[in-house]
């Protein structure tokens, strides 16, 4: 059953954890300023603790009173936020978002999120809600209520069902430390839209070490083959464009980069539930949204991100 946003707010208030729906994909919640309960996310995912979480906050003006905001950082937040962007800035306020949230740096991940029923949360308890995706470590996120509480429901005292995720990818996450611009994680706002609004990126490697980023992620059960034209015995075959394989397992039969975005982690699930060989996935296009798709499906199939 759903909670409301007030009783998930109460639920953060207690120091417990909380389901909460985003544009993107489910996130495990908790007050950013309680180690304990931030403690309590690391362990009901299995997370590694050197990786640091994302702050979630009601508007701009709440996220900058917890990180620092330059010229650029603030036409990132202007062109994206609410949206799927998230916003890695120096801390201003290292208290509001804890040392272990941060796993210790000095800098803090923020984001806006675009969807009413997370921003009803945030409204409702007035603070940063640390959430990284909802799933256990290294598993897909999930991307619908019944997907969410299947991962880690065991662990929440309340769960805010918000519908299927509209993006279904986690969001884009930038760099904006010492007036440079770096991408950190791919997703739903493309290269090309930051680079509009912000200038060239910074691909020098230097600021594109994002802690935690495991080279076998987001992944499935069975064997993930990626960039599969064919499928082999035993294997279900997530297909890409017209007549590619059966249509109950297509990512988009029109070939639509958002839509396969907003299947990808539904449909890995539900191959995954009927225990195949292995799970084959199509070609899909690198540009715009099919950067971040291409991301994810190189690090189920366990090849280096
Ligand atoms: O769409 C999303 O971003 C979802 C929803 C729930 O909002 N959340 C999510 O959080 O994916 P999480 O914790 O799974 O991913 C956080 C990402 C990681 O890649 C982490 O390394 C990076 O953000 N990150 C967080 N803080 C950072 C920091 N201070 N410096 C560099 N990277 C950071
Ligand atoms: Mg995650």
């Amino acid at each position: 059953m759903s909670a409301t946003p007030e009783q998930a707010a109460e639920a953060l208030r207690q120091g417990a954890l909380i389901l909460l729906p985003t544009e993107t994909v489910y996130g495990l919640g908790a007050d950013a300023s309680n180690p304990q309960a931030v403690a309590a996310i690391f362990e009901a995912k299995g997370r590694p603790r050197f990786n640091p979480l994302i702050a979630h906050v009601a508007d701009a003006d709440a996220a900058e009173t917890v990180g620092v905001f330059d010229e650029k950082a603030r036409r990132l937040a202007e062109a994206f936020w609410p949206g799927p962007l998230t916003l890695v800035t120096p801390v201003r306020d290292a208290r509001r978002v804890c040392d272990l949230a941060r796993a210790g740096l000095d800098s803090v991940a923020l984001r806006v999120p675009g969807h009413e029923g997370a921003r009803a949360v945030l409204a409702a308890f007035g603070g940063p809600v640390v959430a990284p995706s909802a799933n256990r470590s290294g598993r897909p996120s999930p991307t619908t209520f019944g997907d969410a509480l299947e991962e880690t429901g065991f662990a929440v005292a309340a769960g805010v069902d918000g519908g299927a995720c509209a993006v279904g990818l986690e969001s884009t996450v930038v760099s904006v430390l010492d007036g440079r611009v770096a991408l950190l994680r791919p997703g739903a706002v493309t290269r090309s839209q930051l680079e509009s609004v912000a200038g060239p990126l910074d691909d020098s490697g230097e600021g594109r070490r994002s802690p935690g980023r495991l080279t076998l992620h987001y992944a499935p059960d069975a064997p993930v083959r990626i960039e599969a034209t064919a499928k082999r015995g035993g294997e279900i075959l997530l297909g890409f464009g017209s007549g590619v394989g059966d249509p109950r397992w297509s990512l988009s039969a029109t070939g639509d980069l958002r839509e396969a975005a907003a299947n990808l982690f539904r449909l890995l699930r539900e191959a995954d539930r009927t225990h195949p060989a292995g799970i084959a996935v199509s070609p899909i296009p690198a540009e715009g949204l099919g950067e971040a798709i291409n991301d994810r499906l190189k690090r189920a199939a366990g090849h280096v991100g």
